[in-house]
């Protein structure tokens, strides 16, 4: 029983870490920079690295609208929306391990 609940619990983990890399992938990379590296349209600062709060944070005042920080919020509020809780939690991780 513990055995079973260790392995599901280990898989999860990894859906999670894979659900982030590919999350950033398909829906963040264009403008983000492959690394999160990139100031996307020029704009947005650089997100590799950025603590996993402060990421969860920023797509949730893009998700409501609140977030403004460059005047091109209305590009990311259409891009956070979509996005779970639980996706959201899991890019911010991924985008946490970016250098
Ligand atoms: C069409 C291009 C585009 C795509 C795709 C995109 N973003 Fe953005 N992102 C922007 C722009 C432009 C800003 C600056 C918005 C503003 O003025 O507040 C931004 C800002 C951000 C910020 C805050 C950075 C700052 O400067 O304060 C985070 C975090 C972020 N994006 C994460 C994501 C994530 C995660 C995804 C994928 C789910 C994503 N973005 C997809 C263009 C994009």
């Amino acid at each position: 029983m513990k055995k079973t609940v260790l392995l599901l619990l280990a898989v999860s983990i990894s859906l999670l870490a894979e659900d982030g890399a590919s999350i950033y992938t398909q829906k963040c990379q264009s403008c983000h920079g492959k690394n999160g590296e990139a100031a996307a349209l020029n704009k947005a600062l650089p997100i590799a690295g950025w603590d996993k709060a402060k990421t969860i944070e920023a797509m949730n005042g893009y998700k409501n609208g609140s977030r403004n920080t460059t005047g091109l919020g209305k590009i990311m509020t259409p891009k956070a929306q979509p996005l779970t809780d639980e996706q959201i939690g899991a890019v911010a991780e991924y985008i946490s391990t970016l250098k």
